[in-house]
């Protein structure tokens, strides 16, 4: 946890199949003394997780949040919806190398996870993997360059 830059509160968000998730990692957020935003969802209700992906990727856009942790039923829905965002650089993990990996390696700013694929103690070792590392530059520099540069395509 400590490579995490954030002073900023992480943007939660989730559909109905990531509700429960989201509150877990919230939780687990505000046991670590983590500030988060929470953009809903706020029940069980059907909902789409287009609406509350968008929501809490801007706030990752305009710069009041560092990161983005998003749930739904597999991840995919809201990795897919953030990663049309510009800015944005979701990963869906359901494994901690890979979350940390996305941060050290991607610049990942956006955190996917399935409520339906992970149980929330996966979920919250997920989360830790992901805000404890740090983008590492140099080489992966030129590479994220790249894929940023395919927004314009
Ligand atoms: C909702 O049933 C479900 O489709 C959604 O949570 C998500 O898994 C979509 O990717």
């Amino acid at each position: 946890m400590s490579e995490t830059k954030n002073q900023k509160p992480i943007a939660l968000a989730a559909d109905h199949g990531g509700y429960e998730l989201k509150e877990a990692i919230k939780s687990h957020l505000a046991d670590l003394g983590l500030a988060a935003e929470d953009y809903g969802t706020f029940g069980t209700e059907s909902c789409d997780y287009p609406d509350f992906a968008a929501r809490a990727c801007k706030a990752v856009q305009q710069g009041s949040s560092d990161f983005a942790i998003l749930c739904c039923g597999t991840g995919v829905g809201m990795s897919m919806c953030a990663n049309k965002m510009h800015g944005i650089r979701a990963c869906c993990c359901s494994d901690s190398f890979s979350a940390e990996f996305t941060r050290r390696h991607n610049d990942a700013n956006a955190l996917c996870l399935g409520g339906r694929v992970v149980g929330p103690g996966l979920a919250c070792t997920i989360v830790d993997a992901f805000l404890g590392a740090a983008y590492e530059g140099g080489r992966h520099q030129r590479r994220v360059d790249k894929m940023m540069a395919l927004e314009n395509q």
